[in-house]
């Protein structure tokens, strides 16, 4: 998954570009470049290494159209010849691509056999020598269109071309791509927070559709040439908000903004004194809701654990089967779909290609689909029957920590929201549900306080190369979540297991060099959990427990305890997750990784 930005407008376009691709880094790092068009000529660069890198081999130009692209490689290892932007033979046009083309290899051996040649291993420089062959110098959007025509997979593309100095050619399909609005300047990105800076108007554009930037506006068409007019919207995210704001490493703001992302996304959506939910996004959905007779829910990665939560605490109240799947294995596990089935699709990004081809499939058998998403505008807000969005404010960091905690909090009112409309729970029984989750921000707050405690924790756990993790109940996804934060920070293998596997196998990697960390609440199954601490414990284990229930029992088998306020079976997993991801944190930090861009991940998987 990359980064692309473009810009044809009055500014210099160089600087421009190169702070919009370090808001894009997270999308991808291992390489960089950009291309300028000025006096009827190409200026390219491109490093293998990040934006920083290719800033200190640029030359300084006057040029005011340009590309800008940082690369997470798919196709050909991160090197300079693979990077983009991609040029045809004559380089009089550039090319940057996010996303693959699945069936590059004919064409290039057509190209190659016409006498066009290849400087690189990738697929996306297929795309500058097709366009070439269509080019007359004179209409490059028809070029573009027909060259994309016979192509297949994802792409949001960028093309600027020496004979048409004055525009920038976008297309999308399958890749997110976002247009920005200026005074005599445009913009086109792969995501907001890349163009806050320069504007707060945007234009979505959507899969199948191509737009023309010039520095009086966009023209946008679909890929019969059919114009097509699309309202801007004004994204009220702020520059501030998307930065780090003192903060080391954006996930550790992002941690610390968990109180008010949990604020703002349960706020106006229900009746304290009522207990009643309002959700009017999904009050077209009634009808389906009341019909649905199987729900799923899919996801990837931490959105999934947050399904799998939901699942423990939905099926209390749920008269119908629900069933929690990952998104990827999904469309193969031959899933029982029709027009009574809902299908509930979590993503921060919406751009989880996994999660769009699970909804895909589900709409295409009749299904509806409620998203819960975080990003607006995001694809999969425009492939769903009805979207809920979760109010986290961009999250930057690749490990996501405060939109799960939205995704929690928006799960618990979607349930409750659904179980209401079908009669399966009243108002008044969710009312203290809903008085126990709106307490949830000042305790996360208390738990924040903690960090100290937790960085003396990291500082003795640092070095250690395996964990384990160990929850049941509603608490045995955090305890995957804890997991995938620690592995995916700070590269030590980390596993997460339900505490009632401990005896099926993985007790046998039990000893006195490896720590466990084990969830624990009053809420649920307490004593099975603890009987497992001790069976930790009787082989030199190290146990680490995380417990919202301190007593002398406890005490007398953990080596460390990490306190958890007490709190109900709805909060309870919003709040065990805290500590496990500053533990993540502060491990990775003393480690010295790349927290904000871990190597080899990105922050939206947009490929399968
Ligand atoms: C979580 O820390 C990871 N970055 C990853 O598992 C992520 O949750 C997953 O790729 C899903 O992303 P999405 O929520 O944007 O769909």
């Amino acid at each position: 998954m990359c980064g692309i930005v473009g810009y044809v407008g009055q500014r210099p376009a160089q600087d421009l570009l190169l702070a919009a691709l370090q808001k894009l880094e997270y999308r991808g790092y291992d390489s960089a470049g950009i291309a300028l068009v000025e006096n009827k000529s190409l200026y390219l660069e491109k490093r293998a290494g990040k934006v920083s890198d290719l800033m200190r081999v640029l030359k300084a130009s006057r040029a005011t159209v340009g590309l800008g692209h940082t690369r997470w490689a798919t196709h050909g290892p991160p090197t300079d010849q693979n990077a983009h932007p991609h040029c045809d033979c004559q380089k009089k046009i550039a090319v940057i691509h996010n996303g693959i083309i699945e069936n590059y290899l004919p064409f290039k051996e057509e190209l190659q056999a016409r006498g066009h040649i290849f400087l690189s291993q990738t697929d996306s420089e297929v795309i500058a020598h097709l366009i070439e062959e269509r080019y007359d110098g004179t209409n490059l959007l028809e070029a573009v269109r027909e060259a994309l025509r016979p192509l297949r997979g994802a792409y949001a593309l960028a093309v600027v071309a020496t004979d048409s100095p004055d525009e920038v050619i976008v297309a999308r399909q399958g890749s997110p791509l976002v247009l920005g609005l200026g005074e005599h300047e445009t913009f086109a990105a792969s995501d907001i927070p890349a163009l806050l800076a320069f504007t707060k108007t945007m234009v979505f554009l959507n899969d199948g559709e191509l737009g023309v930037l010039r520095r009086d506006g966009v023209e946008l068409c679909d890929f019969e040439g059919r114009r097509i007019t699309r309202a801007p919207q004004r994204i009220e995210w702020d520059v501030v908000t998307a930065q780090k704001q003192g903060y080391k490493h954006f996930m550790l703001k992002e941690i610390h903004e968990q109180p008010h992302a949990l604020a703002n996304t349960l706020q106006n959506r229900y009746e304290l004194a009522t207990g009643k939910i309002v959700l009017p996004e999904l009050q077209k959905l009634t009808e389906k809701i009341h019909k649905a007779q199987m729900v799923y829910c899919v996801a990837m990665g931490t959105a999934y654990y947050a399904a799998l939560t939901a699942k423990y605490l939905w099926r209390e109240f749920f008269r119908v089967p629900l069933a929690v799947e990952l998104a990827s294995e999904f469309r193969y596990s031959k899933p029982y779909l029709d027009e009574n089935t809902l299908v509930i699709a979590i993503s921060q990004s919406g751009e989880t290609a996994d999660t769009l081809g699970a909804v895909r499939e589900a709409r295409a058998r009749g299904a509806s689909v409620i998203s819960i998403v975080n990003v607006v505008g995001a694809t999969l807000t425009r492939e769903s029957d009805a979207t809920l969005y979760t109010h986290a404010g961009p999250e930057i960091g690749v490990a996501s920590t405060k939109a799960l905690l939205a995704q929690l909090a928006a799960l618990d009112l979607l349930g409750f929201f659904i179980a209401q409309s079908r009669g399966w729970l009243a108002p008044e029984q969710t009312r203290p549900a809903l008085e126990s989750l709106v307490r949830g921000p000042a305790l996360i707050e208390k738990l924040l306080q903690q960090e100290r405690e937790i960085v003396r924790l990291a500082q003795v756990f640092y070095e250690k190369e395996h964990f384990l993790f160990l929850g049941r109940d509603l608490l045995y996804p955090i305890a995957l979540e804890g997991a995938l934060k620690l592995k995916e920070i700070s590269y030590i293998h980390a596993e997460g297991y339900a505490a009632g596997e401990l005896k099926h196998g993985p007790i046998a990697l039990i000893d006195a060099e490896m720590p466990t960390v084990v969830l624990v609440t009053k809420e649920s199954v307490y004593e099975k959990v603890f009987s497992n601490i001790e069976e930790v414990k009787a082989r030199r284990g190290i146990v680490i427990t995380v417990t919202d229930q301190i007593n002398k029992e406890i005490e007398r088998v953990s080596d460390f305890i990490i306190e958890i306020p007490p709190s109900s079976r709805w909060l309870a997993p919003l709040l065990f997750v805290v500590p496990l991801q500053l533990f993540a944190y502060h491990i990775a930090d003393l480690r010295g990784t790349d927290i904000d861009q871990p190597r080899n991940l990105a922050k939206s998987v947009t490929v399968e």
